[in-house]
């Protein structure tokens, strides 16, 4: 599959169940050789993934319910929780103070970097698990979550939470988009 049919292939999938149709160490490689090869500004390497699998997964689901105080429909956490895991996104904000203090000219541009590069680790992971026949989706109970997250997998202080991720094995597709006029979007000039 090209990176364009990958792309093309890659929507928001909310259905999915924690039949992986393959093995998850092939997943847990994917997910390292993504995080090693997607660019970082500098190279400063501030991007930080966990993964929560198997009963961490579900756990996390049941907490981050308990942490909105049931504000959050318990069948839209459940489909979540019904995904096989969850790729939850940090960058390390002591990465960033480190390049901010040897780069003081950029020092306002580091934070918009680490958090650019962390969606250039999203789009990636979500394209590469859909190539693997993985469905994905994207939510952001941040910072609500922060510390439910920080004391469930002990992370450092210093990462700050992005986004989360389930991902599993797609129950049901999305609908088509539309399709739209991209010459709006896209100009070129020669
Ligand atoms: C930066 C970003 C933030 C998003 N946040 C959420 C979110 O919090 N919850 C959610 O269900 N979808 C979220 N989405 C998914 C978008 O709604 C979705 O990608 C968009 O509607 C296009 O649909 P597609 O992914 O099927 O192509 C987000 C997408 C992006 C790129």
């Amino acid at each position: 599959m090209s990176v364009t049919e990958a792309l093309g292939k890659r929507r928001t999938y909310y259905a999915l169940n924690k039949e992986l149709p393959v093995p998850t160490d092939e997943v847990k490689k994917l997910l390292q050789d993504v995080t090693e090869l997607v660019p970082d500004a500098f190279n400063m390497h501030s991007q930080r993934i966990y993964v929560a699998l198997g009963d961490k997964q579900d756990e996390l689901w049941d907490k981050i319910y308990d942490a909105f105080g049931g504000k959050v429909a318990r069948d839209k956490i459940d489909g979540f929780k019904a995904a096989a895991g969850t790729v939850l996104y940090f960058y390390d904000e002591d990465v960033v103070k480190g390049m901010q203090d040897q780069f003081p000219s950029y020092a306002a541009n580091f934070p918009v970097w680490a958090n650019q590069a962390n969606g250039m680790l999203q789009i990636n992971i979500w394209t590469a698990l859909r190539e693997l026949g993985i469905g994905a989706n994207i939510q952001h109970y941040n910072p609500v979550i922060d510390d439910t997250v920080k004391a469930l997998f002990n992370v450092p202080d210093s990462w700050k939470l992005i986004a989360q991720m389930p991902f599993g094995g797609i129950v049901a597709d999305p609908d088509p988009k539309p399709k739209e006029d991209i010459t709006k979007r896209v100009q070129f000039f020669e």
